[in-house]
């Protein structure tokens, strides 16, 4: 199975892609493979001016249109999600999530923004026709310490993540054995 990391923050050095991080590394254990795509690698102004030829962009479209599911991070900008985010899933295809699985996360100054993911970025996602889109995991800025480059997340967010990371494992292996059988039934009515 096979997935695609969106990190959402303009920073390079991120909180909100930190939670990614700490995913990632849950995932590997469980032999899924990981693409990885930050504001940093894609062609802002090809972002800005909606260029869809972009090679980073096609790069990316063709990345999430054979990923399985799809992890998205996000900072809480003014009670939403990032701006450059939203020029990322801009570049998408309009129906690009179709049959995937969707994890959201986001790193927040307070809980003030707590359900920024629920009523800001979910319905994108489904406008993005996104088959699942499971809870998310909102964390606070207090429950990620940086140090030299290096985030340590507290271990209430840690369980969270835990938690979403094993959801997001069951559900591509539902839709995995979905499409198997789907296709054996192809095959059988040929
Ligand atoms: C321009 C800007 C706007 C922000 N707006 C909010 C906000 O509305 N609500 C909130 O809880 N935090 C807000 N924050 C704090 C960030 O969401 C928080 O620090 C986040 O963890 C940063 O994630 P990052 O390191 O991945 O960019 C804002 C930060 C910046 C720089």
């Amino acid at each position: 199975m096979h997935i695609v990391t969106l990190a959402g923050s303009p920073k390079a050095f991120s909180k909100s892609s930190s939670l990614i991080g700490y995913l990632s590394q849950r995932l590997a254990a469980d032999a899924i493979q990981i693409q990885h795509f930050s504001v940093q690698q894609l062609h802002l102004p090809a972002l800005l001016t909606g260029d869809f030829q972009h090679p980073s962009v096609v790069a990316l479209q063709a990345a999430v249109a054979q990923a399985d599911g799809l992890i998205i991070a996000t900072p809480v900008y003014k009670a939403s999600f990032s701006g450059v985010l939203k020029t990322i899933l801009d570049v998408l295809p309009q129906d690009a999530l179709a049959h995937k699985t969707v994890l959201p996360v986001a790193s927040g100054g307070s809980l003030a923004h707590l359900l920024a993911l629920d009523y800001a970025l979910k319905p994108v996602l489904s406008a993005l026709k996104a088959q699942e889109i499971l809870s998310g995991v909102f964390a606070t800025d207090s429950q990620i310490q940086t140090h030299a480059e290096q985030a340590v997340l507290d271990a209430d967010l840690r369980e969270r993540l835990d938690q979403a990371a094993a959801q997001l494992v069951h559900a591509l292996r539902c839709r995995r054995s979905y499409v198997s059988h789907s296709h054996a039934e192809v095959a059988y009515s040929a």
